[in-house]
């Protein structure tokens, strides 16, 4: 058996402590230390991982410690400085979602990362869902026929933030996971939103993302609503798939519904039916899709292997949020996606 890989995590607020109950837990890593620049936040920590050291800086951690990779958990504004100080020091990198909040510096990290060999993950905590896995091999095996379009909503009053919008707090999620279904990059995106509660910093963002082929996600996302909702739709030339992420068990339904041309018809009228079938929940073996990402990033570390969400699907990602935000400035036109370097 390889030897585990020595992890140090930087950002212990609220986040980060999942992440590292994951690094403690599994077998494949070893956690050597914690960093935060909050005394509160590392007293905490230490108090919980007695055996792991406690820094303050990073700088220190990077310096001091012997370590394989770094788990970066911090605020996204820190994301492209601390990321880069991690990969400069030549360890592996796992940034949480979004990786930057700009593409340009996106771009750095991942020139950077294939520089230096070294592995760059996002967290796009999403597409480590058995859910989301199952919904893929689903769409490979044909069963849905081709897709045409999926909506996605991710909805709840709270938590506000009043440094990101909804749609960099929230939709990174969903983005990554219409990119990860569809298997491709959109080429533009449309959007409108709102800011009621916090001057610029909007509550609530209908984006539709166009892509190359022809194939439609619209992403809506608040935490101005009355409803918990995550779900998504997926609409199929066969079948029909609804994903409800708040259902304990039963996550996924596929309806055998679907509108087609018999092949008899005669006149106008005729010309499309609508067919109604079984509706159907299958079985899904459910795991915590934080293990599945955090030990996915282990084995790539281990492998030298690019990971599922590396920094190229981070950059895409990025490149959506930061499009949304011209297209609701421009009053919903319209806006370009850049696909290079993807
Ligand atoms: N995957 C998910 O479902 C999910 C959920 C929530 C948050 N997140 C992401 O996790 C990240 C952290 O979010 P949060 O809500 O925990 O933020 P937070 O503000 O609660 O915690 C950030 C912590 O990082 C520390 N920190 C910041 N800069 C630092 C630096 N340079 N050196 C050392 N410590 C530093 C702060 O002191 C704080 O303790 C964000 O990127 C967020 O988008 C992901």
């Amino acid at each position: 058996m390889s030897n585990p890989v020595r992890i140090g995590v930087v950002g212990y607020g609220y986040w980060g402590p999942n992440l590292v109950r994951n690094v403690d837990k599994l077998p494949g890593a070893e956690l050597v230390a914690i960093c935060d620049a909050s005394g509160a936040n590392l007293a905490k920590a230490g108090c919980r991982y007695p055996a792991a050291s406690m820094v303050a800086d990073l700088g220190t951690m990077l310096a001091s410690y012997d370590l394989d990779a770094v788990i970066v958990a911090t605020s996204a504004p820190s994301h492209h400085v601390v990321a880069r100080q991690v990969l400069e020091a030549g360890k592996h990198c796992f940034v949480e979602k979004p990786l930057t909040l700009t593409s340009a510096d996106a771009e750095d990290l991942v020139k950077l990362a294939e520089e230096r060999g070294l592995v760059l993950m996002v967290g796009h905590l999403m597409v480590y869902h058995s859910a989301v896995r199952w919904i893929r091999d689903c769409i490979a095996s044909g069963e849905l026929g081709d897709v045409l379009y999926l909506y996605a909503q991710r909805l709840n009053l709270g938590k506000v933030r009043t440094e990101e919008n909804a749609f960099w707090s929230l939709a990174p999620h969903d983005v990554s996971v219409a990119l990860y279904l569809l298997g491709e990059t959109p080429d533009s995106v449309s959007a409108t939103g709102a800011a009621y509660l916090t001057g610029g910093v909007h509550d609530t963002v209908f984006a539709n993302l166009h892509f190359p082929s022809g194939k439609m996600a619209q992403i809506h996302v608040s935490w101005l609503d009355p409803h918990k909702i995550r779900r998504f739709t997926i609409v199929g030339t066969k079948k029909m798939l609804v994903f409800d992420d708040m259902e304990a068990t039963e996550k996924i339904w596929i309806y055998d519904k679907g509108v087609g041309a018999p092949e008899d018809a005669m006149s106008y009228g005729e010309d499309l039916t609508l067919r109604f079938g079984d509706i159907t929940a299958p079985y899904v073996s459910l795991s915590e899709p934080l293990a599945a990402e955090v030990g996915h990033f282990l084995e790539c570390c281990a492998s030298g292997e690019a990971p599922v969400s590396d920094g190229r699907a981070g950059l895409a990602v990025v490149r959506v949020l930061e499009a949304v935000d011209e297209s609701i400035a421009a009053g919903g036109a319209p806006v370009a996606i850049d696909g290079s370097l993807l």
